[in-house]
């Protein structure tokens, strides 16, 4: 007897969880660090167009077959799209798997960073504070890395054991509104320093001549990545969603929420570097860290209350990252629930167990062990962590991202998806021959385009 499937509670359930996936580190670390490495203005642009062209789409289409199934990403494209199309749903649990492993690792930054904080405003700022050198000596310390990697797995897997109701539904709603009012409060501190214009501009002003064609790839790449596409973590929210819920709407509060607080954080993140002297040295060593770097100057600066705001920021960062980490793990233990009768929470505690012995690799690959540290498959990429996250980002996402997009605009039958999306509640301006146009042709013509670009070109593939 198979057990009734789990629903989210409301619409809005639904869009937190979602949103709740979407919204994290991507958001809050990756995007500022990469619009840093490729000189702002042009790039994100181009990120822009990767989002309402080729991620807006898809997110419609992964949830639809999600919802349309009820199962998790094998099931779900065995069953909506055909069923030789298992092995997409694999790719993404493999996606799902080591994604999950190096992510964790930047999470346990912030809970690092967390207590760092907290011990400054009880007590004071050390005098003459360097925050990129504090940066470089923590993640360099092995033991610390795999303890605070350690303590992050506990909290998703805990989570995910928990199951949707008890566990994801509950945590995203307390998190995302107290995450966004904080934003928005750091927002306006970091607007009112000298140096927001120029951050403004950064971000805001392309200039195509700095943009490189890996940079193309990069911004399809993290456009995958900070929706939560191309590896059917959405497939399997999507699962849980019933038909009263418009998957259009939904889909696209989830893209807007997700771009605005990328644009907002990296604002806040570029403001405090071009207003703090000598910031910009100390972030160009390790960009990587930037949100480590540049954001504790802020608090204990120009922020009011900065010293409540500062320890109570990196919690919001571990919580952002949990609701990202619990979809991930969602999407591999699922795998095991739906496709091989594995009960919740056994089959929770084995895929958190294996993807920590993944972990342990990445969370030692920044300076405590020198090889794990130093090797480079991709160009300039070094280490362990910035391979697994390049593979993962540029060509794991994209290529599943490819598939996705080819099976619900070529293999499901029209009357399959306009069921789907055209359900009675969705939106006047939504109209579905375009997206059928832009599932088909556009998405599809984008990422293969690109992906053959730096292929053929050798951009950024060694
Ligand atoms: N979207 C998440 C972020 O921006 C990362 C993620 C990718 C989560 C894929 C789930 C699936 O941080």
């Amino acid at each position: 007897m198979q057990e009734q499937r789990a629903h989210w509670g409301s619409s809005v359930a639904f869009i937190l969880a979602a949103t709740g996936s979407a919204i994290g580190l991507g958001n809050l670390w990756k995007f500022p660090f990469i619009t840093w490495d490729n000189q702002g203005g042009a790039f994100v642009l181009v990120y822009l167009a990767c989002i309402a062209g080729v991620g807006l789409p898809i997110m419609m289409a992964e949830i639809l077959i999600g919802r349309r199934s009820q199962r998790s990403v094998v099931g779900a494209l065995k069953e909506a799209v055909g069923p030789g199309w298992g092995i997409v749903g694999a790719w993404g649990v493999l996606c799902g798997f080591i994604l999950l492993s190096y992510y964790t690792v930047i999470a346990g930054w912030s809970l690092f960073y967390f207590v760092q904080t907290l011990g400054w405003s009880l007590s004071a700022v050390p005098p003459g504070l360097q925050t990129g050198d504090l940066f470089g000596q923590q993640v360099s310390n092995g033991r610390l890395q795999l303890g605070l990697s350690l303590v992050f797995s506990v909290a998703t897997v805990a989570v995910v054991y928990l199951g949707i109701h008890r566990g994801i539904e509950r945590l995203t709603r307390t998190v995302l509104p107290i995450l966004f009012g904080i934003l928005l409060l750091l927002l306006f501190s970091a607007l009112r320093m000298e140096g927001s214009a120029e951050a403004v501009a950064f971000i805001f002003r392309p200039n195509f001549a700095e943009l490189e064609p890996g940079g193309l790839l990069e911004a399809l790449g993290h456009s995958f990545f900070t929706l939560s596409l191309g590896m059917g973590a959405m497939i399997t929210y999507g699962s849980y969603v019933d038909r009263s819920q418009s998957i259009v709407k939904m889909s696209a509060v989830i893209v807007l929420l997700d771009t605005v607080i990328a644009l907002i954080a990296t604002v806040i993140m570029f403001s405090v570097i071009f207003s703090v002297a000598g910031m910009e040295d100390q972030v160009g060593a390790s960009t990587v860290g930037m949100l480590f770097i540049s954001l504790p100057e802020l608090f204990y600066s120009e922020v009011p209350f900065g010293n409540w705001l500062g320890p109570l920021f990196y919690v919001l960062v571990a919580l952002a990252a949990l609701t990202s980490t619990i979809s991930l793990l969602e999407v591999v233990a699922s795998y095991l629930i739906d496709q091989h009768g594995v009960a919740r929470h056994k089959s929770t505690l084995i895929c958190g167990a294996t993807v920590f012995v993944f972990t342990i690799l990445a969370a030692l690959s920044f300076g405590a062990v020198p090889n794990l540290s130093s090797f480079e498959l991709f160009e300039g990429k070094q280490g362990w962590f910035a391979n697994a996250d390049h593979f993962v980002s540029n060509w794991m996402l994209p290529t599943g991202g490819l598939a996705i997009t080819i099976g619900a605009g070529w293999f499901m039958s029209r009357e399959a998806t306009s069921s789907e999306l055209l359900d009675g509640n969705e939106p006047g301006w939504f109209h579905y021959g375009v997206w059928r146009f832009f599932i088909r042709f556009i998405a599809p013509a984008a990422v293969g385009a690109v992906i053959v670009a730096v292929l053929f070109f050798g951009v950024d593939f060694s």
